[in-house]
């Protein structure tokens, strides 16, 4: 354990809180709060917020997928030792990790369309969980494997 692997798994973390939470934020309080705003500024106030969240996002994203392939490489030799398990659920995380990045940057680039913003916001949220539940499962299983080695 060195002083790059504590900042990895901070900055790991830290940017899995900004990205579920801005996204759980948006779906459950501002998007329904938006409803007792006239209609002539939710447009543009909706707008000014996606800009600003969607910013955030990306950050967001940079930093899960700079400290998650470093944390990848970093236990890889642990995953190949424990076998299938190790594996099935890393390569799972990763890839519905990658889904969801897609999704978010999809949106960002205009690559699926507007509209339906709660549905994407669902879907993406949904994913977070799974991929959250993964990591614990990945790291108690890890963990109780390094015990028993
Ligand atoms: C390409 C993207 C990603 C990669 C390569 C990656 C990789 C990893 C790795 C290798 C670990 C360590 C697991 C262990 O302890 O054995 C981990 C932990 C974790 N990941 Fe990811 N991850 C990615 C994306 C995400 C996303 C999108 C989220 C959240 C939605 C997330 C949430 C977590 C959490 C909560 C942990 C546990 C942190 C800890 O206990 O230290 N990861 N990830």
């Amino acid at each position: 354990m060195n002083i790059l692997d504590i900042a990895m798994r901070y900055v790991h973390i830290a940017s899995a809180i900004l990205a579920v939470g801005g996204m759980v934020y948006v779906l459950t309080c501002l998007l329904p709060s938006m409803r007792l705003v006239d209609e002539t500024f939710r447009a543009a106030l909706l707008e000014l917020a996606n800009r600003r969240f969607t910013r955030l996002l990306h950050l967001a994203i940079v930093g899960l997928l700079v400290s998650g392939i470093y944390n990848w490489i970093r236990l890889a030799d642990t995953y190949k030792a424990m076998g299938a398990a190790g594996n099935a659920l890393i390569g799972t995380k990763v890839l519905i990790a990658l889904a969801m990045f897609v999704i978010a940057w999809g949106r960002a680039i205009g690559l699926i369309r507007e509209g339906k913003p709660r549905l994407w916001l669902m879907v993406n949220i949904h994913l977070a969980a799974v991929v959250i539940l993964l990591a614990v499962v990945l790291r108690f299983y890890r963990l109780a494997y390094l015990a028993s080695a």
